[in-house]
């Protein structure tokens, strides 16, 4: 009701000052109103003002980020590149991809987490398009972002000190191939989108007919995002039934045909009509690492976000309060409380469920917090696997501390706050049990 009803009202105000600007800059008054309409239904979905709000509230950091600056990187592509240099392992160029195989395989990145996203949004930008989509790889660590014929491949690596560091690398052949960091991709990597830490976006929007992102229509998606409100500019392959979403659309007629049928561009299994995907390692975009990098995203921002405001904390004092509210968003996040359900099974298009389920690690009974449910929500279990990050690992121990301490009393059903209710108690004592048996920095009471 309250989203209706608040669409309403803006779209009237929208349409307004569209038509003003009408005035302005004589274009077609069609586009406006179908922008506008197209818009409505993108920016004005409560979840996403929700969200936008919450990352609103996450202050910038000064100090933080000159010491970010100012430090070595230690994760796995600073890794890669000390093995490069020591001659330990070298990256083999190939015609069709350039080095991205063999950086994959280096990183120990699947190629079937393949995500397709047309935004025109990197230093490739200009390569980008919906016929030829940039290109994501992930896993827990790294993120490779590739696009067809373009000079650099793009990586985003989680940093055990910094949260997470960029870098490039040239894709002319050479003898000595050089992980570059890169800084400067901070300018949109550390902003209110990210919590004000260096990190991950993922964001929802419109495809005008040239390409370009509609900037007004982007949303930031996570797994609290409805699904009808997510993957506008991406390429989704797989089955979710009668869940719409805003995948594989792109310029205004697609979008107007959506708006009458919102089925149209749904449960598509097949690229190869859409655009030449011999050009990429794998033939889809596949829905569940779609589902699984939104989620992962945040979770990477939240514990980067714990981790600078704990240092900030301890640096101006000896109380961690001030880590507080991000710890308790982050508990909130990794117990999936507000995660929006699915209405309908998925199944995704490649063999990237498999192969992200069977590294565990699992329990004596066979669990694991990897294990997918995706009929009724992402994961069996409602905790993150991010708990087994080195993210995580290597928050400052008071805050891990904090954490455990609040997540014990939720499992043990001390905290009854109804934040927490929807977590079943067969959800909690599956989860306290999966952890015993397989998270060793455990406090000793976890264990009595
Ligand atoms: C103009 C803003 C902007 C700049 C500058 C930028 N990026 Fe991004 N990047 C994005 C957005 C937005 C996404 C999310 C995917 C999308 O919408 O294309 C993204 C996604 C990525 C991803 C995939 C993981 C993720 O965050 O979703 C990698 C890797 C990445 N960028 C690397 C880089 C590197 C390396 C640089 C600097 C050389 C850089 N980016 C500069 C906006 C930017």
């Amino acid at each position: 009701m309250l989203k209706g009803g608040a669409c309403g009202v803006l779209l009237v105000s929208t349409v307004k000052t569209i038509e003003h600007s009408h005035l302005v800059h004589r274009r077609p008054r069609g586009v406006y109103r179908l922008t506008a309409v197209i818009l409505c239904g993108f920016v004005l979905h409560l979840g996403g003002i929700l969200i936008a709000a919450e990352r609103q509230s996450y202050p910038a950091f000064d100090e933080e980020m000159k010491i970010y600056k100012g430090t070595d990187a230690s994760g796995s592509v600073s890794e890669l590149q000390r093995r490069l240099d020591a001659g330990a392992t070298r990256l083999a160029h190939e015609p069709a991809f350039g080095y991205l195989t063999a950086l994959l395989k280096e990183l120990n990145v699947p190629a079937t987490s393949q995500l397709l996203v047309a935004s025109k949004t990197s230093p490739n930008k200009a390569l980008i398009s919906p016929k030829t989509p940039r290109a994501l790889y992930y896993n827990d660590q790294v993120s490779v972002a590739y696009v067809p014929a373009a000079e650099v491949i793009e990586l985003a690596a989680a940093d055990p000190k910094l949260g997470v560091v960029f870098y490039t690398l040239s894709q002319s052949a050479t003898e000595r191939p050089r992980l570059q960091r890169d800084d400067r991709c901070l300018e949109c990597h550390a902003s209110a989108k990210t919590l004000n830490v260096p990190g991950i976006l993922v964001r929802s929007f419109l495809t005008k007919d040239d390409g370009e992102v509609e900037l007004l229509s982007g949303l930031l998606v996570d797994h609290r995002t409805p699904l009808a409100d997510r993957w506008g500019g991406y390429y989704v392959t797989g089955r979710h039934g009668k869940q719409s979403h805003r995948g594989n659309l792109f310029g205004t007629a697609a979008i107007a045909r959506h708006e009458k049928d919102p089925l149209c561009n749904a449960n598509v299994t097949d690229l190869a009509p859409l655009l030449d995907i011999s050009r990429y390692p794998s033939a889809g975009s596949d829905i569940v690492a779609l589902l699984t990098h939104e989620h992962q995203a945040h979770a990477q921002n939240l514990l980067t976000r714990v981790h600078y405001d704990t240092a900030s904390a301890l640096r101006s004092g000896d109380s961690l309060r001030p880590a507080y509210p991000a710890i308790e968003a982050l508990l909130r996040y990794m117990l999936f409380v507000e995660e929006t359900p699915l209405t309908s099974p998925v199944q995704g298009s490649s063999t990237f469920a498999e192969e992200f389920s069977k590294t565990g690690p699992r329990d004596g009974k066979g669990r694991s917090l990897r294990q997918l449910n995706l009929q009724t929500r992402l994961f069996e279990f409602p905790c993150s696997y991010m708990i087994y990050s080195s993210s995580f690992a290597s928050l400052p121990q008071e805050a891990r501390r904090h954490f455990y301490r609040r997540l014990w009393d939720i499992l043990d059903g001390q905290d009854r706050s109804p934040e927490f209710a929807k977590l079943s108690p067969e959800s909690r004592a599956a989860i306290r049990e999966i952890l015993l048996a397989t998270k060793k920095d455990l406090p000793a009471y976890w264990r009595l």
